[in-house]
């Protein structure tokens, strides 16, 4: 790294420019998701400088110890390919190594894939982003319930516990929820995002989600395991098409969400 480079940690101050940076690759996150990693990880979130400019980024937000999750992997396009992607996942990774945790995963775009398989990833299933395109980007109304459902289903479906992040996406914008069942959505820079949603009973998970899409004039996005059959016929019931397509991998102890309850993850960059 020259002198005029520097690798640290990400402040609050950066956050214009962070979302300025996934603005430029044509992502849909908003300056509060690049808050809500800050805010869950303050030591995870790393950049690179140069000559005072916000040049490249990555995320690593650990799950306890069991699992950690790397995002927002991003190269402002005049400083790419010169390693800056590869050192920050080096550095991410090593810390992840240091605090003992078991996996490490992400969402892997067609660019991204050939560095993580370099640095040890594997492939461990199929992931799209689906969207439907009527509407505006207006989020609907949440009838919201005193329950909390996610605090148990979600570990048990997803593996390790995320109750930390989950709280504070429902301080942002109010979960609806069944017995069985939750679903989360969230304003984005060009579309509204569906998701976190859980269910282990697939009437519930559909009554969830049609609400919220039907009683919305929103464009959507909502991303979805390819190998939820549940999920990917009732995106395409309710007028959704696949627009982008990823690659979930992993990196050290296997450890396998129960993709068939997941009918949308929390977003490429939480899992
Ligand atoms: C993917 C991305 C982060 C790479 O950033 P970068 O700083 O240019 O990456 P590096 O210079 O560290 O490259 C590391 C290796 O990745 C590979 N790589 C990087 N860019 C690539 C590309 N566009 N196509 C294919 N391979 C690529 C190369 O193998 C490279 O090694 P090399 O030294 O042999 O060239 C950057 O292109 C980007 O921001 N893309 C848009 C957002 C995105 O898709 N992010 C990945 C999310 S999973």
């Amino acid at each position: 790294m020259t002198g005029s480079e520097k690798l640290r940690r990400l402040h609050p101050e950066d956050i214009t420019a962070a979302a300025q940076l996934s603005a430029q690759a044509g992502w849909n996150q908003t300056e509060d998701d690049w808050r809500t990693l800050l805010e869950l990880s303050p030591e995870g979130c790393l950049a690179i400088e140069v000559d005072g400019v916000l040049a490249a980024t990555t995320t690593l937000l650990c799950y306890g110890r069991r699992l950690a999750w790397i995002g927002m992997v991003l190269t402002k396009a005049e400083y790419q390919r010169r390693g800056f992607a590869r050192k920050l996942l080096a550095h991410a990774l090593e810390n992840a190594d240091k605090m003992g945790i078991a996996t490490t995963k992400l969402d892997a775009t067609d660019q991204g894939q050939p560095i993580y398989e370099s640095l040890g990833f594997r492939s461990e299933q199929e992931i799209e982003r689906w969207s439907r395109p009527s509407g505006n980007a207006q989020l609907p109304a949440t009838l919201t319930s005193e329950e909390e459902p996610w605090r148990d289903l979600d570990s048990l479906v997803f593996g390790t516990d995320r109750s930390q992040l989950l709280e504070r996406l429902a301080r942002l914008n109010p979960p609806t929820s069944s017995s069985e069942s939750y679903l989360f959505t969230r304003p984005g820079r060009v579309t509204a995002y569906l998701g976190p949603c859980v269910s282990n009973d697939p009437r519930q998970a559909r009554r969830l989600i049609e609400d919220s899409v039907l009683n919305s004039q929103c464009v959507w996005s909502w991303d979805l395991f390819t190998r939820n059959h549940e999920a990917v016929a009732l995106a395409r019931d309710l007028g959704f098409s696949p627009k982008r397509h990823l690659v979930r991998m992993a990196r050290g102890k296997e450890l396998r969400e129960k993709e068939n309850a997941i009918y949308a993850i929390a977003g490429f960059e939480l899992g």
